[in-house]
């Protein structure tokens, strides 16, 4: 039921704060992460020689925004797989490998297909899903459940957030027996307990997207550029908009901006740049300053309070987001991008909740 809400994704993304909290219920406790699903299986995952994060679409996005944290605090290499690339290349993978598999429906094709090589090649298989009792939950040997709550949307919203939540408390836990990190641990926890609040606090953007939206609405192309934590967030801002705004989008590593993308830069091509306050800020600063010598059509997402840091001669569009511990930031950054997306695709006249040409779970190869 879609409630008060016109839409379920309006619906989907106004419930991440509860999303969220059903999410962590019972796993954080007196400041420790317990994820009962992994247990058995902690000393086989910290001995691994890497962890390899497996998905597709928003799923893989939701892995590649905690790639950074898994790294960091588990001292373990992460590499990334598309699925179907996985697939396609026959990529290398060994018994000392743990493969974490992501799927809001735990039964995407492309992942099951993966799921069945890296069993065949001996790697520890672990499961990141939405659906108890799915395929993916069944075929794996341990995993997580991510609550996020049904999901009827095509374009995934809530566990896309959730996922991420449940990765960062799977580096937490992966990663307890570390003392070294554990101050950051702890501020770890403390930023989760406090996210949902965050997040019904980022929800308020939604007049000033849908206002956006309104200006975006004519434009052909839209492109967003992030890095560090939040190169997933420009990946997965840009796939939404895509999918069901029906809006050219693309979502690009700001490192990479003087490889190529700086040629489309003009006094007329949206471009949206993520520079909330992280260690990558003062590299974003410079991005922005060098679009602006371009005279870019920038619209700058930055930390509550950083406007005048990222944006001193008032000439762009700024969304201050609340500010959370570097890790949790994607959870809170994609929010103004989904409203965005969706205001977007209301405005534009299109199906919101089921985009042409798209299923919610792509059972076929
Ligand atoms: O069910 P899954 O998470 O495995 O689905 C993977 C993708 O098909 C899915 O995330 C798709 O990209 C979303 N509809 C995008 O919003």
């Amino acid at each position: 039921k879609k409630g008060d809400f016109d839409h379920f994704m309006k619906k989907e993304i106004h419930e991440q704060p509860d999303s969220l909290t059903t999410s962590m219920r019972g796993r954080l406790k007196d400041g420790v992460v317990g994820l009962g699903g992994l247990k058995d299986h902690m000393r086989t995952i910290r001995r691994s020689r890497r962890i390899i994060f497996i998905g597709c679409g928003t799923s893989y996005h939701a892995a590649l925004a905690a790639r950074p944290i898994m790294e960091e605090l588990t001292d373990i290499p992460v590499t990334m797989e598309i699925a179907s690339d996985m697939l396609d290349r026959k990529a290398l993978i060994f018994k000392e490998d743990t493969a974490v598999f992501v799927s809001q429906s735990g039964e995407t094709a492309d992942t099951l297909l993966a799921l069945e090589y890296a069993l065949q090649h001996g790697a520890l298989c672990v499961g990141v899903t939405n659906t108890v009792g799915s395929t993916l939950a069944r075929k794996t040997h341990c995993g997580v459940h991510i609550n996020a709550g049904c999901e009827i949307g095509v374009a995934s919203t809530k566990a896309y957030t959730c996922q991420i939540v449940v990765m960062v408390m799977m580096a937490l836990a992966i990663g307890s027996d570390k003392m070294s990190t554990l101050a950051q641990r702890e501020a770890i926890i403390a930023g989760l307990t406090k996210l949902p609040e965050k997040v019904h606090d980022v929800l308020k953007l939604d007049g000033e997207m849908k206002a956006l939206a309104q200006s975006l609405i004519e434009e052909q192309s839209l492109l967003m550029f992030g890095r560090g934590n939040n190169y997933a967030t420009a990946l997965e801002g840009a796939l939404k908009v895509k999918e069901v705004a029906l809006m050219h989008s693309e979502g690009m590593l700001a490192g990479e901006m003087k490889h190529g993308p700086l040629a489309l830069v003009d006094e007329y091509l949206p471009i949206i740049v993520i520079a909330t306050h992280d260690d990558s800020f003062s590299k974003q600063q410079s991005v922005i300053q060098q679009l602006h010598a371009r005279k870019g059509r920038l619209i700058v997402m930055c930390s509550e309070g950083d406007a005048s840091l990222v944006c001193p001669d008032g000439r762009s569009r700024v969304i201050e987001v609340p500010r959370v511990v570097d890790c949790l930031q994607p959870i809170i950054n994609i929010i103004p991008m989904q409203l965005l997306a969706y205001h977007l695709t209301v405005l534009r006249g299109y199906n919101v909740d089921q985009p042409r040409n798209l299923a919610k779970s792509v059972t076929t190869q």
